[in-house]
């Protein structure tokens, strides 16, 4: 679509998403869907209503991480059999919501959580599903940040003491121990680590049958890397088949929590070019999009593509891309070879994952707008923040 036309009814910058990007990759997962599979959507990447709505209709299920994020997909119309509950620290305000509601089962990531829930099952005269979250220390190449599965990090629990907290979380009384759950990070563009934890995981589950704790779901996390440059990433059938194969002799189900691999190669985020400013070391792009906007570039140097709307006759230059925001660490992209002109409109691409979510008031600036494109309709699903929004809950 003729992303100036749009832009002339539409104040910048904005999110714009496609619905029909977002359905092929949903049915990318959805027709490997067996009754031993399950794939819930990690509502972390991308948490608008409507396209929590949107996926909730076809058929997925959630991976949520707080009370909020519950909340919305119970508002989403989501089958709360399908919802799992992630994270590390979860109140006990959250664990009630979450029994209240009904969910598939607790992502447990410590011995204190498994005791907090057991607490609040049997205060509500209920059980609760649990799967442990094992630490498989497998190490993945990704950004630092958003890598999880080595020792060091806070998420999971360290594979060595695994069978001990089963044997523990056998003894509860208002627990009902279901499955094994790893994530290992985030943006993966190879199978190995995958695989390398589903052999410890296999052990773990072998260990544990001898126990007498018998299994039945193995959920191995999101993840899947998207193509944001020059990527090799994998190709979403051939991670799906590989992982059901790996585990068929288990006769067990299997969960996935994709989410980047859903929603972050369907959104743009169209701004404004306001200045253009040149000095002895660099030229820059000054954009009305920053970091409060997208945050992604500086916190993990993530590259996106930035393209002008048009290409003008304006002679081809080295920029740094950046924001109106006063920290050096505003920019959206560095030395990036661009011909524009001022109020020339440029796209970030591949912003559907992490992006608004990912999005402050910082500056006082009002949180952008989200359109998606549905049936060649540009839809409002978010309107702006507007001044008074944001300072409303402020004495
Ligand atoms: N499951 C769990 C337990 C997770 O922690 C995550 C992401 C996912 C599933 C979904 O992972 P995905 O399929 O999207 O890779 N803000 C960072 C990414 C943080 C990922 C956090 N956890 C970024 O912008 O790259």
């Amino acid at each position: 679509m003729d992303i100036d036309e749009i832009s002339s009814n539409l104040e910048t910058p904005y999110y714009l998403y496609s619905e029909n990007l977002i359905k092929e990759n949903i049915n990318s997962y959805m027709k490997h869907a067996t009754k031993h599979t399950l794939f819930c959507y990690s509502v972390k990447a991308n948490s608008n209503l409507s396209i929590l709505k949107l996926i909730a209709s076809m058929g997925m299920g959630f991976d949520v991480v707080s009370k909020g994020e519950l909340y919305r997909v119970m508002k989403a119309g989501a089958d709360s059999k399908k919802i799992v509950y992630s994270g590390v620290g979860k109140r006990k305000d959250e664990i009630k919501f979450a029994l209240e509601c009904g969910i598939l089962c607790f992502n447990v990531e410590s011995e204190g959580e498994l005791h907090a829930i057991n607490e609040q099952a049997s205060l509500m005269e209920c059980v609760a599903n649990v799967s442990i979250r094992v630490n498989p220390d497998v190490a993945v190449e990704t950004h630092p940040y958003i890598s999880t599965g080595l020792k060091e990090n806070k998420f999971g629990i360290p594979y060595k003491d695994a069978l001990e907290i089963y044997l523990k979380a056998s003894q509860l009384k208002s627990l009902n121990i279901t499955g094994v759950d790893f994530h290992i990070g985030s943006q993966i563009t190879t199978i190995e680590p995958y695989l390398d934890s589903l052999k410890s995981i296999k052990s773990l589950i072998a260990e544990l049958e001898k126990k007498g704790i018998s299994i039945s779901h193995i959920d191995v996390g999101g993840g899947l890397g998207i193509k944001y440059q020059d990527e090799n990433i994998i190709n979403k059938d051939f991670f799906i088949s590989t992982i059901v194969s790996e585990l068929k002799d288990l006769n067990i189900m299997i969960l996935f929590e994709p989410g980047r691999s859903i929603v972050g190669d369907c959104g743009i985020l169209v701004s404004r070019v306001q200045y253009v400013k040149e000095s002895d070391e660099k030229s820059f792009l000054i954009l009305d999009a920053s970091m409060s906007e997208l945050i992604r570039p500086p916190l993990y140097n993530a590259h996106h593509n930035i393209t002008a709307v048009h290409r003008t006759d304006a002679v081809k230059k080295n920029y740094d891309v950046v924001g109106p925001v006063c920290e050096s660490a505003d920019f959206l992209g560095k030395n990036r070879l661009m011909n524009v002109n001022v109020s020339d409109l440029v796209i970030i691409e591949d912003v559907g994952a992490y992006g608004f979510v990912l999005s402050s008031n910082y500056n006082t600036r009002p949180k952008p707008a989200e359109y998606i494109i549905s049936n060649g309709n540009i839809n409002e699903i978010r309107s702006a923040d507007t001044l008074d929004q944001i300072l409303a809950n402020e004495l």
